[in-house]
């Protein structure tokens, strides 16, 4: 990562899964921050020119030998280092303290009260409503530091001003600290000094002076558009920065939602004024899906079959700009910061690139280099930053979409009869969604076309016909969720219309699994 023109507050991550969301705090109040693997150097540490470094939460025993290890340097940099849960066992472990199985793990709310104020606590109250989550606590403090917070039955927060090390054992990243963000903010713009100034327009500033320096006078992109958020914003920042010389691609793989393939088109080039080059290939990839059903045989042909559309598009553009004596030597991806993090984690590198996703690999003898303008933001950020850019809340708004589309809506074979049938569910159960104002307060909510037919009646006609399933979820990031309790009056009306103005389908169920132990979608 490239040193920020901003100040920086580094974490380092000992593999806690709130680890992403202490950054997430911090950058709130527009405080620029980063997540580091525990294990890198710390000149690399050092190299970013951090205001102050946090300690994050971690599943293990700083006694265990297979803990994970920072360089206990770390605290010896001068600088100001806040520890949270393992990061407090951390500095007293290494700073001559001790740290022992506590004899009842805490898991859950807790009560703490300030015995000792400091300046991480400044204009809090004196009892705080926390979360903890730990197994271990520090029996014997290391030399210097003092308890300056307590709950019933442990050590809540303990200091040593002199050297500038404050450390929490509860959680104050989780919402279920009330007092948690202010606590962040006290460390890292009180103590630690550093400026508020991580603001959208600083960032689309910063970004896109970059992207022209990277791409020069004469450099083309391409880029790959799904019609969502993440790959929209990213294309207009760089279009920001080189014009026209950027070409998006949108393929319409015959798996989109109702109308989707026009909409998008018009969307990105009448408001977003971007370059796209538009492909149906459509029958193509519904040929290479006859006959298919198993679910991630779906998502291999649907991620093969685009990787090889866009590479041919891309190959065109890729010969045409070479005629006029210029060369298409960028790709630009829509890559988000929780995939940066975790490629590099303490759990050890996974794939980047998932298959699905909308761009894959593509011809070695092109040589593409990437810019990837969000790779150091989380998706709420991408969208404020959508807002600053001016972009249609439409896009910015809109609701998670798999790459295979609808073909993992299709339960069992995807023929062009399915697709039409299910789009027109869909924009039915989204319609009525949005028309009951729920379309942003729930995460996802869609159709799904079962391969069951049953029974109806229809005026004096018997009906042998599919059945739908409609799933609506909350969720924060996808990875668990929760049915959504939608009302009974919003579930009759997309019930009713898709039954009444959906030809081949009968019959409407609401799905009312969580995640786990189900999926979102149902393939
Ligand atoms: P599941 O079904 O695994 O979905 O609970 C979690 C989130 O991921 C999305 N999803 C996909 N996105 N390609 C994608 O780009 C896929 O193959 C895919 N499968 C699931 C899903 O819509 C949900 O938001």
């Amino acid at each position: 990562m490239d040193t920020p023109q901003t100040s920086t507050i580094v974490i380092l991550d000992f593999g806690s899964q709130y680890t992403q969301l202490i950054a997430r705090r911090i950058r709130e109040f527009n405080v620029f921050s980063v997540v580091l693997p525990c294990t890198t150097p710390l000149d690399k540490v050092l190299a970013l020119q951090p205001k102050g470094i946090v300690l994050s939460g971690g599943p293990s025993s700083v006694y265990d030998d297979t803990a994970p290890k920072a360089d206990p340097k770390v605290l010896e940099t001068g600088l100001p280092v806040l520890g949270i849960c393992y990061g407090l066992q951390f500095m007293t472990h290494h700073l001559g303290g001790k740290v022992v199985p506590a004899a009842a793990r805490e898991y859950g709310h807790a009560e703490v009260e300030l015995v000792d104020p400091t300046a991480l606590f400044h204009g809090l109250p004196e009892k705080l409503e926390v979360w903890m989550s730990h197994g271990d606590h520090a029996e014997t403090l290391a030399p210097g530091f003092r308890v300056t917070a307590r709950t019933a039955n442990a050590v809540a927060s303990i200091a040593d001003e002199s050297r500038k090390m404050w450390a929490v054992q509860f959680h104050p990243e989780v919402a279920h600290t009330k007092q948690g963000m202010a606590l962040l903010k006290n460390f890292a713009v009180d103590i630690c000094g550093a400026k508020q100034d991580w603001t959208p327009e600083h960032f689309i500033a910063t970004t896109v002076a970059k992207i022209r320096e990277q791409v020069g006078e004469t450099g083309h992109a391409i880029c790959g558009l799904s019609g969502g958020v993440d790959s929209s914003v990213a294309a207009v920042l760089v279009a920001r920065a080189i014009g026209d010389r950027l070409t998006c691609i949108f393929v319409n793989n015959g798996v989109l939602r109702k109308d989707e393939f026009a909409k998008v088109q018009k969307t990105m080039r009448e408001e977003l004024k971007l370059n796209v080059v538009a492909v149906d290939a459509s029958e193509r990839f519904l040929g290479k899906l006859a006959g298919v059903t198993d679910p991630e045989k779906k998502r291999k042909i649907i991620g093969n079959e685009f990787i090889s559309v866009f590479d041919d598009e891309a190959k065109k553009i890729f010969e045409a700009e070479k005629s006029s004596g210029e060369e298409i030597a960028w790709l630009v991806q829509g890559t988000l910061y929780p995939d940066v993090i975790e490629s590099a984690s303490v759990h050890g590198p996974s794939h980047v690139i998932k298959s699905h996703h909308n761009v894959g690999g593509l011809p070695e003898d092109m040589k593409l280099k990437l810019i990837e303008p969000l790779r150091d933001l989380f998706k709420d950020e991408v969208r404020r930053i959508g807002r600053d850019l001016d972009m249609p809340e439409e896009i910015l708004e809109r609701q998670p979409f798999p790459g295979p589309g609808l073909a993992v809506r299709i339960l069992g074979e995807v023929t062009p009869d399915r697709v039409a049938i299910l789009q027109e569910a869909d924009a039915i159960c989204v319609e009525e969604i949005k028309r009951a104002g729920l379309y942003r307060k729930v995460w996802q909510s869609f159709a799904v076309l079962l391969p069951v037919k049953s029974v109806g009646v229809m005026g004096d006609q018997r009906t042998y016909a599919y059945t739908c399933a409609i799933r609506a979820v909350e969720s924060e990031d996808g990875m668990t969720a929760d049915w959504a309790a939608l009302p009974y009056e919003v579930l009759r009306a997309i019930s009713s219309r898709i039954v009444s103005e959906v030809r081949g389908i009968n019959r409407v169920v609401y799905d009312i699994t969580s995640k786990p132990p189900g999926t979102i979608e149902w393939e």
